[in-house]
């Protein structure tokens, strides 16, 4: 079994040698979601206090980010159900969470690396839909949003090389219970963004 301090911060170095152990890390919990790039964790935190019976692993890259999410997260958690990693988020998935074993993972306003050059970078491509697919439970879900309109031209030209693996489900600002700090900004600010709801099938 996972050995895990208490706290919300999981170090890295600590956590590499094994996929987690989400029965250990959150016990008594069965529900798991992740959530990608939580920077100052606005939506982690109020989305954890409303949801306190799932256990939710944060992971941000940016270690300023990292620290004001943590900092947030220890101030206004109002129960012990996250943990949350500085590292990339694409290896950390692809490695240490295993298969068929998240509710929902959540990535709202991905990087949009605009640039031509960069488009390979993009976190939701179908390379990633394939790798995330295999790590949700059956029925479980991938949310995610960007309010770049090239970015979301991208993830639509990415879609049709994975319907075999996902239904598309109406999502939408209304179904929203609790925004992140970019969205808050963004919809105040009258910014159209798109938003994805997509439920992994079953098998055929
Ligand atoms: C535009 S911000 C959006 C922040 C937050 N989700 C929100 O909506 O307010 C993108 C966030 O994703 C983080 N990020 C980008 N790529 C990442 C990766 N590969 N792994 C983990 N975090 C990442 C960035 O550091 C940043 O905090």
């Amino acid at each position: 079994m996972q050995q895990i301090r208490p706290g919300i911060d999981l170090p890295i170095h600590q956590i590499a040698d094994h996929p987690f152990d989400f029965a250990a890390l959150f016990p008594g919990l069965t529900r798991i979601e992740c959530e990608v790039g939580f920077c100052s964790a606005i939506f982690l935190t109020e989305y954890a206090n409303r949801n306190p019976r799932t256990g939710i692993l944060g992971i941000e890259k940016k270690h300023a980010y990292f620290l004001r999410g943590l900092h947030n997260l220890e101030r206004k958690l109002k129960q012990d159900n996250v943990k949350a990693v500085e590292f990339d988020a694409r290896p950390l998935i692809e490695m240490l969470i295993p298969p068929a074993s998240l509710d929902i993972l959540h990535i709202y306003f991905p990087d949009p690396w605009p640039k031509k050059r960069h488009i390979s970078k993009r976190m939701l491509n179908r390379d990633n839909f394939r790798m995330f697919h295999e790590k949700l439970k059956p029925g479980g879900r991938l949310s995610f949003a960007t309010d770049h309109p090239g970015y979301a031209e991208f993830i639509d030209a990415e879609l049709p090389f994975v319907v075999d693996l996902y239904t598309r489900l109406p999502y939408g600002r209304a179904d929203r219970e609790v925004m992140t700090k970019w969205e808050r900004k963004q919809t105040d600010k009258g910014i159209p963004i798109n938003y994805y709801l997509l439920e992994k099938k079953g098998l055929p």
